[in-house]
C-alpha cells in the first residue's frame, strides 16, 4: 500500500513531531534534482532551528505557467521551503522535472498531511477552471484537495483570457473567494496569450512575491493574543415577530475575525445575525440585539484588542410585545429608549495595554468629524470612519473604502474588498500595540 507520507530521499519519513509542527523548524536533508532528472542528497548541510517559511505553490494550466518558475525561484532565494503542486493540466504547458529543481522539492502526489501545515498556499496562474474549482470547494487533484483541507493564508493570482475573466460565473466565484478572505493578486490588464489587450493577464511573479512576503511577515503577529470582533447588525424586537434592525451584513466584521485568525489570534466573535458564514477557527457567541452584545462583551473585557464593528442599535423599543402584535386600524406608536454604549463602558474599564478599536458608519465629510469626536469622547483608540453615503461601499457591500483615525493619525484605504480593509485595520492595531 502507498505510504501517505513523501518518503525522503534517504528513505526515511517526516516523524511525529514533523507532522505536528506548526511554524516548523527544519533539519531535514532536502532533495534535489541533478541535470539528469536523478533524486540527489543536496550538497549544503542541513540547517538545523531555523525558522524556514513553507510555502505550497500551486500551478494551473494555462499560458502563464511558466511564470510560476519565476516565482519559484525568488521564494527560493528569500530562503523559502517551497514545494510545488501542478495540476494534471498545468503539466502539459510546464515540466514538473523543472519546478522540482528549482525548488529542490519532489512535486507530492498525494495529499499528505503535513502539507496542509505549511504557512503560505500560493496559486499562480489561477485558471478559471481552477478558481471554479475552489470556490464550490471540489478537490479532484492535488492542488484542489491540499487548498480544501488548507487552513492558513491562500494567495491566488488569476490568469485568463479577459472574456471568461468578466463572465458573470468567474466574477461570482471570485467574490465567494473573497469573501472567504482567499487574497487575490491581479489580474492586470496588458496583452493576453491569444495577442488580444484586456484585464486578465497574471501579475509579474515579483508583484505575487513582494504580496507573499507582506502577508509571511504578519503570519504570526497577533500570536498569543485575544481578539474579540463583533459583526452584523442587532434585531430589536418589537414584538414576537418583528423587529427594529438595519442593513448590516456582518462581512466586515467577518474579514476581520478572519484575518486576525490568519494573524495567530485567538479569536471570539459576537455574531449579530449575519448574512455570511462566520470563518472557520473562531469562536461564536450568537448575540442577536444590544443587550446580548453589551452583556457578553462586557464579560469579556479582559481581551488583548476589541475591534466592534457590528451595527449596535443606539435606540430600542422601550417595550417589547408578548406575542404577535394583531394587525388593527390604530396607529402603533413607538417609544425607543437608549441602549448600552459597549464602546464606552469598554473604555471606562479598559486593562492597561487593551486597543480599543470602533467604528462610524457616518455619512459624508462631515462624518468624518463625527468619527474624530467620536475618537475623544469615548476613549478609544482608533475610529474606522466608513462613508454610508456611498452604495458601493460599507453596508452590505463587497468592498469599503475607510479613513482610520486615531490621535496620532489619519490613514485612509481606498476602496478595495473588505479582506485588504481588515488587514488594513490590523496593521494599524499591530502599530499600536507595538507603542504599548
Ligand atoms: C494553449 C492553452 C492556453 C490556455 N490558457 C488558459 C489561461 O490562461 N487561463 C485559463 O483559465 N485557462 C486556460 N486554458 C484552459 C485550461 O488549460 C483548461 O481550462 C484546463 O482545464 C485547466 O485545468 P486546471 O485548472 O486543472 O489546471 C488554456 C488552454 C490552452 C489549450
Amino acid at each position: 500500500m502507498a505510504s501517505r507520507w513523501p518518503v525522503d530521499n534517504e528513505g526515511h519519513q517526516p516523524d511525529d513531531d514533523e507532522q505536528g509542527r506548526h511554524h516548523r523548524c527544519h533539519s531535514r536533508t532536502r532533495a534535489h534534482v541533478t541535470e539528469d532528472g536523478e533524486q540527489a542528497a543536496l550538497l549544503e548541510p542541513p540547517r538545523h532551528n531555523v525558522s524556514v517559511p513553507e510555502i505550497l505553490l500551486g500551478v494551473t494550466g494555462g499560458i502563464a505557467a511558466y511564470k510560476a518558475c519565476e516565482l519559484t525561484r525568488l521564494f527560493v532565494k528569500a530562503g523559502h521551503e517551497v514545494t510545488p503542486i501542478l495540476t494534471p493540466e498545468a503539466e502539459q504547458f510546464v515540466t514538473t522535472k523543472t519546478f522540482e529543481a528549482l525548488a529542490r522539492r519532489k512535486m507530492p502526489r498525494e495529499l499528505y498531511p503535513h502539507l496542509v501545515e505549511a504557512d503560505l498556499l500560493v496559486v499562480a496562474p489561477l485558471s478559471a477552471n481552477t478558481l471554479a474549482k475552489l470556490a464550490h470547494g471540489l478537490a479532484d487533484n492535488v492542488l484542489t484537495q491540499t487548498a480544501l483541507a488548507f487552513g492558513g493564508r491562500i494567495v491566488v493570482a488569476p490568469a485568463m483570457n479577459s472574456r471568461m475573466w468578466t463572465n458573470p460565473a468567474t466574477q461570482a466565484n471570485v467574490e465567494l473567494l473573497s469573501e472567504r478572505g482567499v487574497e487575490l493578486v491581479g489580474p492586470e490588464p496588458g496583452e493576453l496569450a491569444e495577442g488580444e489587450h484586456g484585464l486578465g493577464r497574471m501579475s509579474e511573479p515579483e508583484t505575487i512575491f513582494v504580496r507573499c512576503e507582506e502577508l509571511l511577515a504578519t503570519a504570526q503577529e497577533l500570536r498569543g493574543k485575544q481578539v474579540l470582533v463583533s459583526a452584523g447588525g442587532t434585531r430589536e424586537p418589537l414584538d414576537s415577530v418583528r423587529f427594529l434592525g438595519n442593513r448590516s451584513s456582518g462581512r466586515m466584521g467577518v474579514a476581520l475575525a478572519a484575518e486576525a485568525r490568519r494573524r495567530g489570534a485567538d479569536v471570539i466573535l459576537l455574531a449579530s445575525n449575519l448574512a455570511v458564514s462566520p470563518p472557520a477557527g473562531v469562536e461564536v457567541v450568537e448575540t442577536a440585539t444590544a443587550a446580548d452584545v453589551a452583556r457578553e462583551a462586557l464579560a469579556l473585557r479582559d481581551v488583548d484588542v476589541v475591534l466592534m464593528a457590528a451595527a449596535v442599535a443606539d435606540y430600542r423599543p422601550a417595550e417589547s410585545v408578548a406575542g404577535k402584535r394583531p394587525k388593527d386600524r390604530e396607529a402603533w406608536a413607538l417609544r425607543l429608549e437608549p441602549t448600552t454604549d459597549v464602546l464606552a463602558e469598554l473604555a471606562g474599564r479598559r486593562r492597561n495595554g487593551q486597543i480599543l478599536v470602533g467604528f462610524a458608519a457616518e455619512h459624508g465629510e462631515a462624518g468624518l468629524e463625527r468619527a474624530r469626536a467620536k475618537l475623544a469622547a469615548k476613549g478609544v483608540d482608533l475610529v474606522v470612519f466608513n462613508d454610508i453615503s456611498r452604495a458601493d461601499v460599507g453596508f452590505d457591500a463587497q468592498d469599503n473604502e475607510v479613513v482610520l483615525v486615531s490621535a496620532q493619525e489619519e490613514r485612509r484605504v481606498e476602496k478595495t474588498s473588505k479582506t485588504r480593509v481588515a488587514s488594513a485595520i490590523l496593521d494599524e492595531v499591530a502599530r499600536l500595540l507595538d507603542r504599548r
